[in-house]
C-alpha cells in the first residue's frame, strides 16, 4: 500500500514544513486543486504547487477539482513519477484534457464525483496510469467515507483487468476505513485530516499502516 497524504489539511502557512515532516514515511504527495467553480472552494494552483515542486523529492498527485483543466494541466512543472488528475465531469473533452497533460511529463490519471457511473471513465482506462476513487463528494476535507466506494473499487479493478492503473482512493480515510479499501484492492490510499489532523503525524502514518496490513 502506498500512502499518499493530501496537503489540503496541512497549515497553509508552512506548506513546506508540513510536507516534510512526513515525507521520509509515506510515498506521495496530493494536491487538491480547487477553483471555486467546479467544487464550492478554493485552494491552490500551478503557482503554489510549482514552488513546492523543487523543494520535495516525493512524486506529486495533482487531483484537478476545476472547470477547464485542458488550460491548466500544462501550467503545472511537473515530472514524470507525477500524476495530473482531472475529473471526468469537468467542462472539457476528455480526449483534449488527456492531449494536454501528455504535452507535460507527468502521466495521466482520471477521476470521478461519487454518483458519476463508473462506466464514463471507461473509453479512457487505456490512456491513464492512475483513477482516483473519490469516497467523498469533492470539495472538503475531513468529511465521512462513503462505504459505496468499496464496491465501486471492485468494479473497477474487474474494469482496469491486465491494464497497468493504479487505484488510488480519496477521502475519509482513517485507521478505521483504511483496510476496507485495501482489501477491495486499492493501491494508494490518500488521508488528509487523519495525517494532518494528528500532532504526531508520524504515530498516526504508522498506525495507518498498521490497520491496512
Ligand atoms: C476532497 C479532497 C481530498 C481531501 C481528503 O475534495 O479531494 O483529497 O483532502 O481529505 P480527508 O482525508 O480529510 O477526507
Ligand atoms: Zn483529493
Amino acid at each position: 500500500m502506498k500512502l499518499s497524504p493530501s496537503l489540503l489539511s496541512a497549515d497553509f502557512g508552512r506548506l513546506l514544513d508540513e510536507a516534510l515532516s512526513v515525507q521520509a514515511h509515506v510515498e506521495r504527495f496530493h494536491w487538491d486543486v480547487m477553483d471555486g467553480h467546479f467544487v464550492p472552494n478554493l485552494t491552490f494552483g500551478p503557482p503554489v504547487v510549482n514552488a513546492l515542486r523543487n523543494r520535495l523529492a516525493l512524486p506529486f498527485d495533482i487531483h484537478l477539482m476545476i472547470d477547464s483543466p485542458a488550460v491548466y494541466a500544462p501550467q503545472f512543472d511537473v515530472r514524470p513519477q507525477d500524476t495530473i488528475l482531472f475529473h471526468i465531469e469537468s467542462d472539457d473533452a476528455p480526449e483534449r484534457v488527456l492531449e494536454a497533460i501528455a504535452r507535460t511529463s507527468a502521466s495521466a490519471g482520471i477521476t470521478l464525483r461519487p454518483g458519476t457511473s463508473l462506466q464514463s471513465i471507461a473509453p479512457y482506462l487505456d490512456h491513464v496510469s492512475m483513477v482516483l476513487v473519490m469516497s467523498v463528494e469533492p470539495g472538503f476535507g475531513g468529511q465521512a467515507f462513503i462505504p459505496e466506494a468499496l464496491d465501486r473499487i471492485r468494479a473497477l479493478r474487474q474494469l482496469i483487468g491486465d491494464r497497468a492503473i493504479e487505484i488510488s482512493v480519496d477521502g475519509g480515510i482513517n485507521a478505521q476505513t483504511i483496510r476496507s479499501v485495501i482489501e477491495a484492492g486499492a493501491d494508494i490510499a490518500v488521508a488528509g485530516s487523519a495525517i494532518f489532523g494528528a500532532s504526531d503525524r508520524v504515530a498516526v502514518i504508522a498506525e495507518l499502516r498498521k490497520a491496512a496490513a
